[in-house]
């Protein structure tokens, strides 16, 4: 069957050859797209690969910033740090998230002093530091949203004192990045960044990350769902959105990523703000898992997700195969 233009019109031409692909190409990924989650775990001298995420590492606070380094000479942007806070540390209302002292702190200033020219991203949440896996304070069954708000306040605070650059709430509080902006300038950190965990799902995609922080075997059975998103919605993620912008968020994010392109979508084309997308720990362990029984050559699937957040209306992605991805350009990677 053929239809009334063809064969005048034939789409194949614009792909025959190498330079005219690259000539009609509508979005590109660099490094400049980056932003790379790193994890600090206790301890002196360590680098200990995270089993549900093959490749990725908790480094102790003392050996953090060679991963910074690594990351800041090949371009990348910007870190985020997350913690594994020993159990013994860990307690219903998450103090170790307040000690001035804590694995953060340490890898904040230790990145700071290594990697001067890197971005630094901290999560203010407190599921890191709870004894229960709960990203806030638990009263009667309920994580309460006012009195967990106080202590992200303080967290923000105490991150950037040490030297964070942009605090991104990852908690879904009601309010919270009006009262961390407002926490950070009273404390004379105007020039902090908030990069708000606007859109962020009860997702079944994040299972690798708790194992990477330790909080899994505390959630337990236990859900987020009485405040991170239902799946299901979408109108509400832009409410979200919405919120956090008039609150004062620099930059919003969308996480998960791959699940969730249409909301990156729908978010960029209604609010034109940086937009972030988080590739998530699940999304990366798939690949990972099926790349290493040969069912998929990790690095094209690898490269086609992060083009597809570009094509999805992403500024930026936080991904943790930043410094795969960042190698695979400067070898001149096209796909
Ligand atoms: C903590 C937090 C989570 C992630 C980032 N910050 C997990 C969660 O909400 O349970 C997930 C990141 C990932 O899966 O890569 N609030």
């Amino acid at each position: 069957m053929t239809t009334g233009a063809y064969p005048q019109i034939r789409m194949r031409r614009n792909r025959r050859d190498h330079w005219n692909r690259r000539l009609v190409r509508e979005n590109i990924v660099t490094v400049d797209d980056f932003i790379w989650p790193i994890f600090v775990a206790e301890g002196e001298g360590k680098k200990e690969e995270i089993d549900a995420m093959p490749g990725q590492f908790r480094w102790s606070p003392d050996r953090i910033a060679e991963a910074a380094r690594e990351a800041a000479d090949l371009g990348i942007p910007a870190v985020a740090i997350f913690p594994e806070i020993e159990k013994a540390k860990k307690d219903p209302d998450g103090s170790e998230a307040l000690n001035p002292h804590n694995i953060v702190v340490q890898a904040i200033k230790a990145v700071k002093a290594e990697a001067p020219d890197i971005g630094i991203v901290c999560d203010a949440a407190l599921d890191p530091f709870t004894s229960h896996g709960q990203d806030g304070l638990v009263r009667e069954g309920y994580v309460v949203n006012d009195e967990t708000i106080d202590v992200l306040c303080a967290q923000s605070v105490l991150q950037a004192d040490a030297g964070c650059d942009v605090i991104s709430p990852s908690d879904m509080m009601d309010g919270r990045v009006g009262a961390i902006r407002k926490a950070l300038d009273e404390a004379g950190h105007d020039h902090v960044r908030i990069l708000s965990y606007a859109a962020k799902y009860a997702s079944a995609y994040y299972m690798p990350f708790r194992d990477a922080i330790g909080s899994s075997t505390f959630l337990g059975q236990g859900d987020k769902k009485t405040y991170q998103m239902d799946p299901a919605n979408t109108d509400e993620a832009l409410r979200e959105v919405a919120l956090d912008i008039q609150e004062g968020a620099d930059m919003v994010m969308v996480k998960p990523g791959l699940p969730y392109l249409d909301v990156i979508r729908r978010v960029k084309d209604t609010f034109q703000m940086p937009t972030v997308a988080y590739n998530v720990s699940g999304e990366y362990s798939m690949l990972k898992a099926a790349g290493e029984r040969g069912w998929l050559d990790y690095d094209r699937a690898m490269m086609e997700a992060l083009i597809s957040f570009k094509r999805a209306g992403a500024d930026a992605i936080l991904t943790y195969s930043a410094l795969e991805a960042a190698r695979l350009i400067q070898s001149g990677y096209e796909g």
